[in-house]
């Protein structure tokens, strides 16, 4: 296991190279780890009207649930300053620990927070989201 959450933290940093951040030049990538020990990647798409920018973390979940991937086991999220290699921890946002929220079991989702391959931190949802809305809540 230990591997292939190392293969997911090169691939959020291989996954900013692809960042469309044409307004903050921040580069954002993210590497989501599936049940099936598959990885999708994303990447922040901004847009010209500011508000119709999606997250990283958004757009690699939207992509594999589209795809029917499910039982997401971990994340591991990159960011920084385009062109340049991160030098601090990029938290993911509100909205993007609730979408995670509804996928994924707060006290077994992992999310790195990767500033390199070796230099990173590792949370359960749980953490970054306590007393959380959800689901079986409805
Ligand atoms: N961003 C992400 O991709 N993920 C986050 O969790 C926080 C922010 C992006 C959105 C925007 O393109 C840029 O970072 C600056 O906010």
């Amino acid at each position: 296991m230990e591997e292939i959450y190392k293969k997911l933290r090169e691939q959020a940093l291989e996954a900013r190279k692809k960042s469309y951040c044409a307004y903050s030049h921040y580069a954002v990538g993210a590497a989501l780890l599936d049940g099936d020990n598959e990885i999708t990647l994303g990447c922040n798409i901004e847009n010209a009207s500011y508000g119709a920018t999606n997250c990283a973390e958004r757009t690699a979940f939207f992509k594999a649930v589209s795809e029917g991937k499910r039982n997401f086991k971990a994340i591991a999220i990159a960011g920084g300053k385009e062109g340049e290699e991160p030098v601090d921890y990029a938290y993911p946002c509100g909205i993007c620990r609730q979408v995670m929220r509804e996928f994924c079991s707060v006290k077994e989702f992992k999310v790195f927070v990767v500033k390199s391959v070796d230099e990173y931190e590792e949370y359960i949802l749980e953490e970054l989201l306590p007393k959380s809305f959800g689901p079986e809540n409805l």
